[in-house]
């Protein structure tokens, strides 16, 4: 087009002069007008209609990068958010946390409006929310069974997701009874279900409010993907909580065994774990702590097993040799604990647990706070639990005549600030006597 003068305009533009004129056309739809000055004959009217035609293409052909970049640029973003959900995902130590990392990562690919996670526990055919994006009020929390026409039993029973892009009034009733009161205003829904080892253990359930375009299946797809990673992750934290149940019976049972030894002690081992996780929880401590002070507790004479039973159960006041091997079990139970890893932390409470707080305990006669802060709690619980249950030689004492012996053991058996402490849970009624070994309910077993 070198010598001729023109102008491109948009095609709602104003057009110059009477020459020729053509569109530049993409994809069906005007670009624009191109119009030459100049007499209006056929040849420079071809001449424009070629140039138009090779600025059409030339335009697709940019227009094909833009859109193939765009598409590139959407899958890295796709692609990052999986990456960092799968991170997030492996770090989960519970369904809420699960839960919580699927639902704000499709937040981020997948547009809705109310997200919830619904823990399924198969053997129980039971379902419940363990976690909410959107409005959380209403979302039935506690464990429900899974009723046969719920959008939840649909995709788990399907295994595969369920979309719906609109709304009947009665689905939208089932809904409601699903998810509570947001239902109200659903539009479409996305259901999709969480698979561990080809088990269904959950649901992650979007839903759009009416007004909002429809769920796609591409939006299916990208659920369906951080769904996989969420029942590789219940898998995980399952195994984990197995291994940790196993691990608790374990325990439990090693101490019952221990206590079954002595006619006179049945259930005193998680009696004294009861006891001192409730002081540990008075003094703040965390989950973790709380966990391993139990264990310390519910162990802290199983040393015992290497005591003889005629000596355990021997009526009459022991001989100085046979106290002497009495005395050795705190020692026995440490060496025992110490070959096994996962026990470590809990060797110092099983060892030091007949210390006194002025110095006069055994096995190494530690003062004061030089006692592990295990031991010192543990003391505090064996003694308590030993004052409020029955022995050969006398009735168990009231809880009353307890607190009191603690007050006045305070400072020349127990850590001054600990007894208080533990004083004050007795009066208030938190720490009571228990008959009986106490039922596991926690991780540690002795939860209340
Ligand atoms: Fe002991």
């Amino acid at each position: 087009m070198s010598g001729v003068r023109g102008s491109v305009l948009h095609a709602t533009g104003r057009l110059i002069g009477m020459g020729p004129q053509a569109h530049v056309v993409l994809e069906g739809a005007s670009q624009g007008i191109v119009q030459i000055e100049g007499p209006h004959d056929s040849k420079g009217q071809d001449l424009l209609d070629a140039a138009c035609h090779l600025l059409g293409e030339k335009l697709r052909g940019e227009s094909e990068k833009n859109v193939l970049a765009g598409d590139i640029l959407g899958k890295l973003q796709e692609l990052s958010v999986f990456y960092e959900a799968s991170d997030a995902l492996a770090n989960a130590h519970d369904l809420h946390a699960v839960g919580q990392q699927v639902l704000s990562h499709a937040a981020q690919v997948i547009g809705f409006d109310w997200g919830g996670f619904v823990a399924y526990d198969s053997e129980r055919s039971q379902a419940r929310i363990v976690a909410v994006i959107g409005d959380p009020e209403g979302a039935p929390r506690t464990w429900r069974p899974v009723e046969p026409d719920s959008f939840t039993w649909l995709s788990l029973n399907a295994e595969e997701p369920v979309l719906l892009p609109e709304f009947s009034e009665s689905e939208r009733q089932r809904l409601r009874r699903e998810i509570g009161p947001r239902a109200e205003n659903a539009g479409s829904l996305l259901a999709i279900p969480t698979l561990s080892a080809s088990c269904p253990v959950g649901v992650v359930l979007l839903v759009k409010r009416r007004g909002r375009p429809a769920f796609t299946s591409a939006d299916a797809k990208l659920a369906g993907a951080l769904a996989t990673q969420a029942g590789v992750s219940v898998g995980h934290i399952q195994l984990h909580e197995g291994a940790k149940e196993m691990f608790f019976s374990t325990v439990w049972a090693l101490a019952s065994a221990v206590d079954a030894k002595d006619a006179y002690t049945h259930g005193h081992s998680q009696r004294v774990a009861r006891y001192a996780g409730q002081l540990g929880r008075a003094l703040g401590f965390d989950d973790d702590e709380i966990e391993r002070l139990e264990l310390s507790a519910v162990l802290h004479d199983v040393g015992k097993i290497g005591v003889p039973e005629a000596i355990l159960n021997k009526p009459d006041r022991l001989t100085v040799a046979e106290m002497s091997v009495m005395k050795s079990h705190p020692e026995k139970g440490a060496e025992i604990l110490s070959s096994i890893r996962a026990m470590r932390d809990i060797v110092p409470g099983v060892l030091h647990h007949h210390e006194r707080y002025d110095g006069m305990g055994y096995p190494r006669g530690l003062k004061g706070e030089n006692i592990p802060l295990q031991a010192r709690i543990i003391v505090l619980a064996d003694t308590y639990d030993a004052m409020t249950s029955t022995r050969p030689y006398r009735n168990a004492l009231p809880s009353g005549i307890a607190l009191d012996e603690v007050r006045r053991c305070t400072a020349s058996q127990f850590d001054p600030r600990l007894a208080e402490v533990f004083a004050e849970l007795i009066e208030r009624g938190i720490i009571r006597p228990v008959e009986g070994p106490v039922v596991p309910s926690g991780r540690g077993g002795a939860r209340s």
